[in-house]
């Protein structure tokens, strides 16, 4: 009877658990979209308002037999249109990186850690069969998480070698592997964002992720991503 009555509420704490972390992906996600909307109708919206505004003015202008004045206010509308532009490659970096088109996941998470780390770090990439052929949701969350692990690298490791592995599992799940071999993560450290992100990216895409210390010495951070469709890593789109 009591282990029964502990086996349910185990479970419901379970359920309650589960429920709560979907709220939180909800709730990120519409946080997501409301910055997205905001950008595109606070920023985007006035600034090319702005340029049509100016380009009517340089056209009147130049109907006035005004051509300096016009060329004068055409060269605003330009600036603006090259400001514009700088913020769409900023939303789109948001949606997506765009390494991960132009190089490939392992050649952007490479790319990231020369960024993030300090030079004189080692830094290895292994890419295994099948780590360039991954849907997008896949690749996008396995480069956040490297991305955040190699942030917590720089950060707090004081790391001289770190270590990064793509691999594909035998059910085709891809398998991210961030290890530096610095200080460990101190057992009174503060819990902050970027491991819970890391958690969270993970569960979004129904997988998981561990945080280790092993006994001698650094931080593993191992990330489990299922790939729909198994072990043939067909493409799902992109
Ligand atoms: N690779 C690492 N090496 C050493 N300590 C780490 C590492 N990753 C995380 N930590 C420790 O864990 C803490 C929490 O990390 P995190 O949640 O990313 O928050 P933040 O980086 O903002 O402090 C860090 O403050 C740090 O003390
Ligand atoms: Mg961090």
């Amino acid at each position: 009877m009591v282990r029964q009555a502990a086996a349910a509420a185990h479970a419901s704490s379970l359920a309650a658990e589960l429920q709560h972390s979907r709220g939180q992906l909800v709730t990120a996600r519409e946080e997501e979209r409301r910055r997205l909307r905001r950008d595109l109708h606070d920023g985007l919206g006035p600034s090319l308002g702005a340029v049509v505004l100016r380009i009517d003015t340089a056209r009147n202008l130049a109907g006035a037999g005004r051509a300096e004045d016009a060329d004068r206010v055409l060269r605003q509308a330009r600036d603006d249109v090259a400001a514009a532009l700088a913020d769409v490659r900023r939303l789109v970096h948001d949606l997506r990186p765009p390494a991960l088109d132009d190089l490939g996941l392992a050649a952007a998470v490479r790319q990231q850690a020369e960024r993030l780390l300090a030079p004189g770090t080692v830094v290895t990439v292994d890419a295994g069969p099948g780590a360039d052929d991954l849907p997008a949701a896949v690749e996008v969350a396995a480069y956040r998480i490297a991305s955040e692990a190699l942030t917590n690298v720089a950060r707090h490791a004081r790391a001289t070698t770190c270590r990064i592995e793509l691999a594909r599992d035998r059910d085709g799940s891809l398998v991210v592997t961030v290890t530096d071999d610095g200080a460990g993560i101190a057992p009174d450290a503060p819990a902050g964002v970027g491991l819970v992100s890391l958690r969270e990216r993970a569960a979004e895409l129904g997988g998981r992720c561990s945080v280790t210390c092993p006994p001698d010495g650094g931080t593993v951070v191992r990330a489990v991503l299922p790939v729909d469709g198994g072990g043939s890593g067909e493409r799902t789109g992109a």
